[in-house]
């Protein structure tokens, strides 16, 4: 395999909500140019980690390092500004504001003359946004919105971007699309964490595999070393989506 930098290095994380545990010794890496897809059923801990990531909550042990700074201590906003961005589960963007108003608002830490570039950029991962730049974010489809929230997320060049369930209640020809944009982004060297319920779409774009279950990893492999079978089996509610 390829040799690639680690960007993102979770060690033995434990996390919960307040006396419940949820995840325990978990770690996971992201690689530069990379999809780390995150698999696990409802409840195995999915979301908690991508929030334990970012700072949105506490974790009891383990440590979080990007490019080798350890951010574990680092609030979630200075982990932002380090390069972790999150777009989460039925994220929802700025209904009323505009298009480009939520694009701004992504890139807020910019500099007003950096901004014009990664709007363009914005516009160029998905032209349909500049098509919409000043339609208000609600008026948009469930595509286009999530579409809109990824390209948020990049406003600010992140060195690493945590996906949770990105597809969630989309059409099949949009979740084409938004592999392809996945694609993309490895290709221009970010490092990706995807969470999808959608295992065959997920390992099409995937180069390492992390399973949770019950809040521990039992599953860390090479994509092309993980039998969908049995990673299929290594958890109950993953949709079958080889007729997708
Ligand atoms: N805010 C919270 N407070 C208390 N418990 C929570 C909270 N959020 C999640 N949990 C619990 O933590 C466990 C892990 O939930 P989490 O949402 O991380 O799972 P997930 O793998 O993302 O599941 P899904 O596939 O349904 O999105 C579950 O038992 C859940 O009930
Ligand atoms: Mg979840």
């Amino acid at each position: 395999m390829l040799e690639r930098n680690p960007v993102l290095k979770v060690t033995d994380l434990s996390a919960g909500y307040g006396d419940i545990g949820v995840l325990f010794d978990v770690s996971l890496t992201a690689w530069e140019g990379s999809v780390t897809a995150l698999f696990g059923s409802n409840g195995a801990g999915k979301t908690t980690l991508m929030s334990a990531i970012t700072g949105l909550i506490r974790t009891s042990t383990g440590r979080i390092e990007l490019n080798d700074a350890d951010i574990s201590d680092k609030s979630a906003h200075a982990r932002s500004t380090a390069g972790v961005a999150l777009v989460q589960e039925n994220k929802r963007v700025f209904r009323k504001r505009t298009v480009h108003e939520n694009l701004i608002l992504g890139g807020y830490r910019l500099k007003r003359s950096e901004r014009p570039t990664s709007l363009e950029a914005a516009y160029e991962r998905f032209p349909i946004l500049r098509d919409k730049s000043n339609a208000k974010a609600g008026s948009l489809s469930g595509g286009q919105q999530q579409m809109l929230a990824i390209a948020q997320a990049l406003m600010p060049g992140p060195k690493v971007l945590l996906l949770d369930e990105p597809s969630a209640g989309l059409a099949p020809i949009i979740v084409n699309e938004l592999l392809q944009s996945i694609v993309r982004m490895k290709a221009e060297g970010m490092a990706v964490v995807l969470v999808e319920q959608l295992v065959g779409k997920a390992l099409s774009v995937a180069d390492h595999v992390v399973a949770l279950q019950h809040g521990r990893v039992v599953i860390d492999a090479d994509a092309a070393e993980v039998d969908d079978e049995k990673l299929r089996a290594a958890y109950l509610g993953a949709r079958d989506d080889s007729a997708v």
